[in-house]
């Protein structure tokens, strides 16, 4: 059976990571906005610009770095992406989630994911760490869309437990014995870039989200189609609450995240020490 052009790609850009190192690790990490401190929390090895590898989207926006980093956190071999790629940049769901896929075939079978998201759940409030429990897909678009490669993973793929049960319980553990407060919650994702207004805010509790934001659920789409487990981890950085809603800025976000990120931080540092793999 001949490859189909999405394992060509694949193929070629893990050819060019493999030109410059043999790590094979577990456990790949997508960090989100103004969410990068992980990376400063490990001992890179190898650092490769987005650029220099055949086939990867290069990143646009200015608060995010484009390179994929190998090396070691707490003590584990993890491969992470500094800087992540939005639908509302115009890359398509297949060119975003290329890098789960590579991933893949450089030996990651856990896959830990973080974003910014504005707080939808009542009792939730800005700054607080939230665990993603599910998600609800109305980017109006699905990364799967397209002829399937079976040898990647199947047509419809099941999703009845898109965020690995046994990961989250490993998470609030990690975060009960750092005495960090954690959150649950569903997570949905917009298109955006324009944030949403107090009607679609009140459309999102209604449908049942506690969170809302631009990204992870294709990623976690493709992460799972390929039979990997998945751990998302929402920073709430405002509060969408339509009766009492303010404007929002990005400064106000970024600052919000920069705040939380230390909590968060050490909770997925935890998890991946005390990973099983
Ligand atoms: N919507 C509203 N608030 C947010 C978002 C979003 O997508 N991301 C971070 N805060």
């Amino acid at each position: 059976m001949s490859k189909s052009d999405l394992r060509k790609k694949i193929d070629d850009a893990v050819a060019v990571i493999r030109t410059k190192t043999s790590s094979a690790p577990a456990i790949g990490i997508i960090l989100g906005t103004g969410l990068g401190g992980l990376a400063k929390e490990m001992e890179v090895d190898v650092a490769i610009d987005y650029a220099e590898i055949t086939h990867f989207p290069v990143s646009t926006v200015e608060s995010h770095h484009g390179r994929l980093l190998f090396g070691k956190l707490a003590g584990k071999p993890v491969v992470a992406m500094q800087g992540r790629f939005h639908y509302y940049e115009a890359y398509t769901l297949q060119q975003i989630t290329f890098p789960v896929r590579v991933m893949k075939f450089l030996g990651v079978r856990s896959l830990l994911v973080s974003n910014a998201a504005g707080a939808l759940n009542r009792k939730f409030r800005r700054g607080d760490l939230m665990i993603i429990t599910d998600h609800i897909n109305l980017l109006g678009d699905n990364p799967l869309i397209g002829p399937n490669d079976d040898t990647l993973g199947p047509r419809f793929p099941d999703m009845s437990e898109p965020y690995s049960r046994e990961l989250i319980a490993l998470a609030e553990e990690c975060a009960q014995s750092l005495k960090i407060k954690v959150r649950k919650g569903v997570y949905a994702a917009m298109q955006g870039p324009s944030l949403e207004t107090r009607a679609e805010y009140r459309f999102l509790q209604t449908i049942g989200a506690d969170a809302v934001g631009m990204s992870t659920v294709p990623e976690d789409i493709v992460a799972v189609h390929m039979g990997m487990k998945v751990l998302g981890f929402s920073i709430l950085t405002d509060e969408c609450f339509p009766e009492t809603l303010k404007p929002v800025s990005l400064e106000e976000v970024i600052a919000a995240a920069n705040e939380a990120e230390p909590r968060m931080t050490a909770v997925m540092k935890e998890v991946v020490r005390r990973m099983k793999e």
